[in-house]
């Protein structure tokens, strides 16, 4: 090929390339080829709508075996004498007696969830035990914390689960009011001050 050719070839090239640089310019934000489309806007799927990309034709996917919401502790109890007995021997309250605001939410939690039927010295005399509904027990017999921790959450008896209404914070902090309360009554019954 002649050199001339080669020249001209060359130099139209060049021209070509400041055209297209020149007239690229004029939308600089807008890509005029996307690569990948999808990539760049996925298709956002209603929850409930059906989908053909999955085998079972749905959006919402059930999440995988073992998963646990963020934040949620398992607690590997049944709600069985048995697993109530072994809380009882593997639970123990993360807050102490010497924990004021501990023993404060305690207080709060147990007049507003415990002594309806309860009473306000756990004597099993709450209005709604007075009232007909079965009395707690007048001398609740002594257990454990952990035991405690189990009725609370998922009931026994006529005392009914309240897992849903207390963290288990609340239950622990509960629980810790409850114990501040029979030192009361141990301390009333040796003669003491209240
Ligand atoms: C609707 C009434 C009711 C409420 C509200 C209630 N309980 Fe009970 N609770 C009962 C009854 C009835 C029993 C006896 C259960 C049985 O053995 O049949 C009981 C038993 C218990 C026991 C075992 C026996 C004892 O007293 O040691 C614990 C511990 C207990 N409740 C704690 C609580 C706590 C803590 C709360 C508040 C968070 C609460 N309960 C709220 C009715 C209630």
């Amino acid at each position: 090929m002649p050199l001339r050719v080669v020249n001209v070839l060359l130099l139209m090239l060049f021209l070509a390339t400041v055209a297209l640089n020149w007239a690229e310019r004029a939308e600089r934000d807008r890509p005029h080829v996307e690569i990948l489309p999808e990539m760049v806007r996925s298709a956002a799927a209603e929850s409930f709508s059906p989908n053909p990309v999955f085998a079972d034709g749905k959006t919402l996917q059930k999440p995988a075996p073992g998963t646990i919401p963020r934040g949620l502790l398992p607690l590997h109890y049944q709600a069985t004498p048995e697993d109530a007995h072994r809380a009882g021997e593997e639970l123990t309250n993360p807050y102490s007696l010497n924990n004021e605001n501990a023993l404060k939410r305690g207080a709060s939690v147990y007049a507003n969830f415990c002594l309806a039927c309860h009473g306000p010295t756990r004597a099993g005399d709450g209005p709604v035990a007075r009232r007909g509904y079965p009395p707690p027990p007048a001398q609740p017999p002594p257990i454990k914390d952990g035991e405690m921790f189990h009725i609370i959450t998922y009931g026994r008896g006529n005392m009914p689960s309240h897992a849903g209404q207390l963290s288990r914070e609340d239950r622990w902090k509960v629980i810790l009011y409850i114990r501040s309360l029979q030192q009361k009554t141990v301390a009333q019954a040796a003669g003491g001050k209240p």
